[in-house]
């Protein structure tokens, strides 16, 4: 067994004990942990393009990857290095040589190296035994120390390690100068109890700074990473919008902003761009946020029902527990059979609209009646019913979908053609696209040309329900011509329909606004 019997450097005792004045150290592993997700995979070019925008966000540390794995991520790493970014870099290496010489091949000077500690992976994974571990464990802190690496280490597996025994390697790797210890909650099975008592005693026994990285295959990812700063942790590996093996890592967004408005603690993020950052991390890596999740899914500061937007409109906290703009959004209000009249009172006044009391009282109605009939309406329907109650022909809907035809397959350019009518007039244009929706929305736009000249911002789709008859959901923004950004959304059965209508409702938005905020 290797003696732990090197004395602790100057360096590691004068480490204050962890107090809630400093900041929370953020740790990001989107471009390692988070691009093991299932069914990600990025170009270099990409992962290069997220480390700026995580240094950006703020950050203290990016994990950019794990050097061994491919060229690819080798080359990623070193470019990410070389640009001079204001985070800390850091990659992945096993307890090998051939890991942590790939890392320092890479320019880091800084590795996060790991190998498990728990019974089942030494035995099943590693096949090995503790005391092989153990050495490793130190070998490979010497190795990277020697070589002039800052050095985190992690017991994989640590809260399913045998107690004494993972006091018995961080005291170890302590002892051969590693610099932080961190504790990886593998598959996510550690209480916050758990993990605070741990904290506590790694920490007496060490004294080292800690990290916490918990995944989230029972949900508490966030709660156990919080438990573990306030045990005495300094900081916490997390990812944009929660990615990682699996259930995924603590989400970020989540760690931060609870960290930030329930305990008060301070950190380096620029929570302001939270919702973009999220936003670029998720098209980029292709995977799609839940519409509820926390802080930056599409629902978190959206309101339908009539007694919540009764309170949100007379005073937001009453059902927002931070104001959206904090994380980088906006509120949103959506018609649909719960709103109520200070709802939709409030939604017609965002675009100047005024109704009487009766007229609101039919405006109302006949919007409910709508969504009893399972149609979602969009904003742009609305003012139409209102513009039908009020006879103000200025709310009607400009732009009125009459019919399109879509030819797709694997040998044919897919085609769309679209019929619309703008002021009663009909227009009719085909177009060509990379796929269907393309060439739909571009004819569309080829019809509205000057009338409403938008550019697309940003098209998602997202599956509401699974199989193949899934209900997606299409969310689009466009720029106008004046630089003003509409967003719209329309969910379906049919991708190209919801699609089209989408972009119905964004470009007639659009002209909405223009009508009615003109002076004639
Ligand atoms: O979850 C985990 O244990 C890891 C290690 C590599 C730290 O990601
Ligand atoms: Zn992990």
């Amino acid at each position: 067994m290797v003696k732990s019997s090197r004395p602790q450097t100057q360096e590691q005792k004068k480490i204050p004990a962890n107090n809630s004045d400093e900041k929370v150290r953020i740790f990001d592993t989107t471009l390692r942990d988070g691009e093991q997700s299932p069914g990600i995979s990025i170009t270099p070019e990409q992962k290069i393009q997220i480390a700026i925008k995580l240094d950006e966000l703020g950050v203290d540390a990016i994990e950019a990857g794990f050097p061994i794995v491919s060229h690819g991520e080798a080359h990623a790493i070193k470019t990410i290095v070389k640009q001079g970014l204001r985070a800390e870099i850091c990659g992945l290496a096993r307890t090998v040589q051939s890991d942590i010489d790939a890392a320092i091949a890479c320019d880091l000077n800084y590795v996060h190296t790991f190998i498990a500690t728990s019974d089942i992976h030494m035995k099943d994974k590693l096949k090995m035994s503790r005391k092989q571990v153990l050495e490793k464990a130190v070998w490979a802190v010497d190795y990277a120390k020697k070589h002039g690496m800052q050095v985190e280490f992690s017991a994989e597996d640590a809260t399913r390690s045998d107690r004494p025994f993972l006091m018995q390697v961080f005291q170890a790797v302590s002892a051969a100068h590693a610099d932080r210890l961190d504790i990886p909650d593998t598959v996510g099975y550690a209480t916050p109890e758990y993990i605070s008592s741990l904290v506590r005693d790694i920490r007496a026994a060490t004294g080292l700074p800690i990290s916490m990285h918990c995944h989230d295959d029972f949900g508490l990812a966030v709660a156990n990473s919080i438990a573990g700063i306030n045990a005495g942790a300094s900081c916490a590996h997390v990812t944009i919008n929660g990615l990682g093996e699996r259930a995924g890592n603590a989400s970020l967004e989540e760690f931060v902003m609870a960290l930030q408005c329930l305990y008060r603690r301070k950190h380096n993020i620029k929570t302001t761009l939270l919702y973009e950052t999220s936003k670029f991390v998720s098209n980029t890596m292709g995977i799609v946020v839940q519409p509820n999740k926390a802080i930056i899914g599409e629902n978190a500061f959206g309101h339908e029902s009539g007694i919540h937007t009764h309170g949100i409109i007379n005073n937001p906290l009453t059902y927002e527990p931070i104001s959206p703009e904090l994380v980088g959004r906006k509120r949103w209000l959506q018609a649909g059979k719960h709103a109520g009249a200070h709802g939709i009172r409030a939604m017609l006044e965002d675009f100047g609209v005024k109704p009487t009391e009766e007229q609101l009282r039919l405006i109302v109605e006949k919007q409910k009646n709508l969504a009893d009939k399972g149609k979602a309406i969009t904003t742009s329907e609305l003012l139409s019913i209102a513009g039908e109650i009020m006879h103000n022909a200025k709310l009607e809907e400009k732009f009125k979908l009459y019919d399109f035809h879509i030819v797709t397959g694997m040998s044919i350019i897919p085609t769309a053609v679209v019929r619309l009518n703008i002021d009663g007039k009909d227009f009719i244009a085909s177009e060509i696209g990379v796929g269907p929706v393309d060439a739909a929305l571009k004819a569309i736009q080829k019809i509205a040309g000057e009338m409403a000249n938008v550019k697309i911002r940003e098209y998602r789709l997202d599956s509401i329900t699974g199989g193949s008859d899934a209900l997606a959901e299409v969310s689009i923004k466009v720029e106008d011509k004046t630089g003003n950004v509409v967003s719209a959304r329309k969910s379906g059965e049919d991708v190209v329909v919801a699609s089209v209508q989408a972009m119905m409702d964004a470009i007639n938005k659009v002209l909405l606004r223009e009508a009615l905020y003109s002076k004639s």
